[in-house]
């Protein structure tokens, strides 16, 4: 499955780079923004929102899926962008050696929204030395979803 054209690599990680400066991670002090791209063009941001009660931090990306399916979003999701990293002066992550590709869980809340659109998006986890690109489906095999409930 190719990338849409419409779906712009730099201005997706770019876009997941601003949203990376609005966490709020006072306990990790680890910044995460994450960018969907849509096939009609939207992008929807979020950054990792974490809580005084460590265990209940959201994810960057579980935060995005949320915002994109409230929404009214039920598919259409061909990218994700993933940053993260300590802030730097303006907030925004900076990212270390190893790219932040998104956890298991968030894999799992991306398949949601990707098998209801039948989609394979498209992931860009950046580090300090470039981008990893890697298909959904790479990184979650075997994904159960909402096909099997049918
Ligand atoms: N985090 C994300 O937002 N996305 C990931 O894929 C990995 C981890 C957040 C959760 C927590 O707020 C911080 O990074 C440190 O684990």
């Amino acid at each position: 499955m190719n990338t849409p054209p419409m779906i712009d690599k730099a201005a997706l990680i770019a876009a997941a780079c601003a949203a990376s400066s609005r966490a709020y991670a006072p306990y990790s002090q680890f910044h995460v923004g994450a960018a969907l791209g849509f096939a009609d063009g939207t992008v929807v941001t979020g950054a990792n929102v974490e809580n005084a009660s460590y265990g209940l931090a959201l994810c960057a990306e579980t935060v995005a899926v949320a915002r994109a399916m409230a929404d009214g979003a039920r598919g259409g999701l061909v990218a994700v962008a993933v940053i993260g990293g300590r802030p730097g002066g303006d907030g925004e992550a900076v990212p270390g050696p190893g790219a932040v590709t998104p956890c298991g869980r968030c894999r799992q809340v991306l398949n949601e929204i990707a098998q209801l659109g039948a989609t394979d998006p498209v992931v860009w986890s950046v580090s300090a030395h470039g981008v990893l690109e890697m298909r959904l489906s790479e990184l979650l095999p075997l994904a159960f979803g909402p096909a099997n409930l049918i």
